[in-house]
């Protein structure tokens, strides 16, 4: 045992000696697990910014050199080379797909690709015209688990395999549904002659009658935008994810967990942000640079930019922001781009953003994809769960099949009153 494997904490005359564990990128972190029977003591980490609350073998990422990588491979190549089914399966099953596993996992999402009609039920009991398809998506995939209680408790690797397939491919249909029901329009059936992202599309515009035939760079693009969304270790939707599933709650409800987290501005829905504040620009509301003193002012963030974990660049915004050029060369058109690029460039070069390391993330352009393709704002973080689907996954199942997993149980510091008598309510002030 070597200086590297031990810390020391010195606190009221005591020295407690804590493992230090290693993993297998160089990173470091002090095992606490005994801390509080040894010591007494507890660690205060809000927000969670230096907490590890599991080890992993899904996804690494390396904040200060921008490096992301799904079990080992580089996000770059495999937004080059790869496709958003076989990225799924990379990190749900552990290794890129055979071309046989491949045939299997496709023919799967096919025979699931559709819902019971029972449950085509539930989406008429929202309001119409309410624009929430992340409370139906929500609801909805938790209400698989209820038409599916075999797969409540997964005893081998062909029901996971099964309810993988069901999920994967359902959050699809349910996606899509779940915009038509927003829009007052029929719901479109999937097409079983089609890929994933193309039927997703049909889903979403074709019209009965009518269908929408998506050129292949608009496929292509809605795969790169999954791809690059699919997983980001210990984000707070995929913590989430796991910390319902410590429970031993079904995969169901831990990934519908995980889609209610993904919704607040700050997470899930950041790209939406992204796209009203260019708007506000567009319109004249403001200028640039008069957009740029709120964010310095504090009236504002500069939504898309900034992230917990990267202080260099997000790899997957640069990967964007090419694909946003090249989906733009193919026909594609939006106002908001030439926007976005000087609001990009005037931050980046300014003393507020460099000092505190702010970079686009990987919201900064997808919204901009995505409004290309026609995707309306209220179903970006709907879009942001589908590609997250097989993180959330992949994290739930690691600490299901995991021996060692207890149920997740912070502790606190208590700050609240010391011990007072009872006062009846004819004597209270
Ligand atoms: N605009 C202006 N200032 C910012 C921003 C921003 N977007 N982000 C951080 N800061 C400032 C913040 O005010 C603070 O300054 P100071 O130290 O002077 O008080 C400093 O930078 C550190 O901020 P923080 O809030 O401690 O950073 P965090 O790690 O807790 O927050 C974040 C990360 C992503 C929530 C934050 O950067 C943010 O709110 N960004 C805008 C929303 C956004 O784009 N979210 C998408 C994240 S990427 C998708 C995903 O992976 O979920």
């Amino acid at each position: 045992m070597s200086d590297k494997d031990i810390a020391i904490l010195k606190y009221d005359g005591k020295e407690y000696e804590l493992p230090v564990i290693h993993g297998t990128e160089g990173e470091t972190g002090i095992d606490i697990t005994k801390l509080r029977a040894q010591s007494g003591l507890i660690t205060y980490d809000p927000g969670y910014g230096n907490t590890g609350s599991c080890t992993s073998k899904i996804t690494f990422v390396d904040g200060e050199k921008g490096i992301l990588r799904y079990r080992g491979y580089p996000i770059e190549d495999l937004a080059e080379h790869g496709k958003f089914i076989e990225t799924a399966w990379l990190l749900i099953f552990g290794e890129l797909p055979l071309k046989e596993d491949l045939a299997r996992f496709s023919a799967l999402l096919t025979a699931e690709e559709l819902i019971h009609e029972d449950l085509r039920h539930h989406f008429e009991g929202f309001p119409s015209h309410r624009n929430q398809p992340m409370a139906i998506l929500s609801a909805v995939i938790n209400a698989l688990g209820s038409h599916n209680p075999d797969l409540n408790d997964i005893t081998d690797k062909s029901e996971f395999f099964l309810a993988v397939g069901k999920i994967i491919s359902k959050v699809r249909t349910i996606a899509a549904f779940s915009y038509r029901k927003s829009i007052g329009r029929p719901f479109v059936y999937p097409d079983p002659e089609l890929s994933y992202c193309h039927n997703f599309l049909h889903m979403m515009f074709s019209i009965p009658y009518k269908q929408y035939d998506p050129p292949i760079e608009a496929v292509k693009a809605l795969s790169l935008i999954f791809q690059l969304h699919a997983d980001h270790e210990q984000n707070c939707s995929t913590s989430t994810v796991r910390m319902v599933g410590s429970t031993q709650a079904n995969i169901f409800a831990s990934v519908s967990s995980g889609i209610c987290a993904l919704w607040g501005p700050l997470h899930g829905g950041a790209n939406a942000a992204v796209i009203d504040m260019l708007e506000t620009i567009n319109n004249g509301d403001y200028t640039i640079d008069e957009y740029i003193e709120k964010v310095k002012n504090r009236e504002c963030r500069l939504m898309g930019f900034g992230h917990r974990i990267y202080k260099s660049f997000d790899p997957r915004a640069k990967i964007l922001k090419k694909a946003t050029h090249d989906l733009l060369q193919h026909g594609f058109s939006d106002e908001l781009l030439d926007i976005a690029m000087a609001l990009e460039e005037r931050a980046l070069s300014d003393d507020f953003f460099i000092e505190r390391k702010l970079y686009p993330n990987v919201d900064f352009y997808s919204g901009i994809i995505l409004r290309a393709l026609g995707i309306p704002v209220a179903m970006f973080p709907v879009m942001f769960a589908i590609g997250r689907m097989p993180g959330w996954i992949a994290h739930w199942y690691e600490d299901y099949t995991n021996p060692n997993t207890r149920i997740n149980r912070p502790r606190q510091i208590y700050t609240g009153e010391t011990p007072r008598n009872y006062v009846p309510i004819d004597f209270r002030k």
